[in-house]
């Protein structure tokens, strides 16, 4: 069941803050956190005080000379099926050849769960000061903790892309501007199966000492 978030006030500007915050509830939900594929998702989706409460916290994210170089797209209800048609029309577009079957299948992406948060990188062009990379890495950033977010309250959640995210027809749909890209879709609502685990990394091989 998702928790009723309770979260402390946003701080001050200027605030002391603890430069910790020891908490064995976070570190399980780090060791045992998991995607839930797309299509285990289903109703209900957050409630609007959830997505509030999410995006505060997701907006708390490093951020290199505070450029805020993102923007979050909630889609939910009926503004999923034209998100599809979209997904429909773009697809014709691409591919003259697609069939009435595939049309139909891209239609029902934006349907495989309640709530979407189209998480857009949209860095300024300062490059000498906060490389775009920089800024696009927020991004991502912000998708996963709103990820870990949407977790800790109760609500399922997949961070996918899938090819509308790369298609421009799309991006002209959501409002994207030059320079700007789809960072993730980021489907939420409550798991109608449970996910298993899947293979995870030798991080033995992959995180190594270095010295010198
Ligand atoms: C930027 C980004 C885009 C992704 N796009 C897709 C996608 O389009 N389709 C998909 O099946 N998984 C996609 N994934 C992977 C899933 O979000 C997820 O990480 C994966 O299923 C592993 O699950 P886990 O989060 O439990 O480790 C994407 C991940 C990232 C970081």
């Amino acid at each position: 069941m998702p928790i009723k978030p309770d979260l402390p006030k946003p701080p001050e500007f200027g605030a002391p803050l603890a430069p910790t915050h020891e908490s064995t509830e976070t570190l399980k939900l780090l060791a045992l956190r998991r995607s839930t594929p797309v299509l285990m998702l289903g109703e209900p989706g957050p409630s609007a005080a959830d997505l509030d409460a999410m995006l505060r916290l997701a907006m708390r994210v490093p951020d290199h000379r505070k450029l805020e170089p993102w923007r979050v797209l909630i889609i939910e209800g009926s503004a999923r099926e034209r998100l599809g048609d979209y997904f429909a029309a773009a697809r014709s577009l691409r591919e003259p050849d697609a069939t009435p079957a595939q049309l139909e299948e891209d239609r029902k992406l934006p349907l495989r769960a309640p709530t979407i948060l189209a998480v857009i990188s949209s860095p300024t062009h300062d490059p000498k000061k906060t490389p775009i990379w920089e800024q696009q890495l927020s991004a991502g950033a912000l998708c996963q903790t709103l990820m870990i977010a949407a977790n800790a309250m109760g609500w399922a959640a997949c961070w996918i892309t899938e090819t509308p995210a790369y298609d421009s027809h799309v991006h002209a749909a959501l409002g994207l501007k030059p320079g700007d890209q789809i960072a993730g879709f980021i489907y939420l609502g409550t798991a109608k199966e449970q996910p298993v685990e899947r293979q995870r990394p030798d991080v033995s091989a992959k995180a190594t000492r270095w010295t010198g």
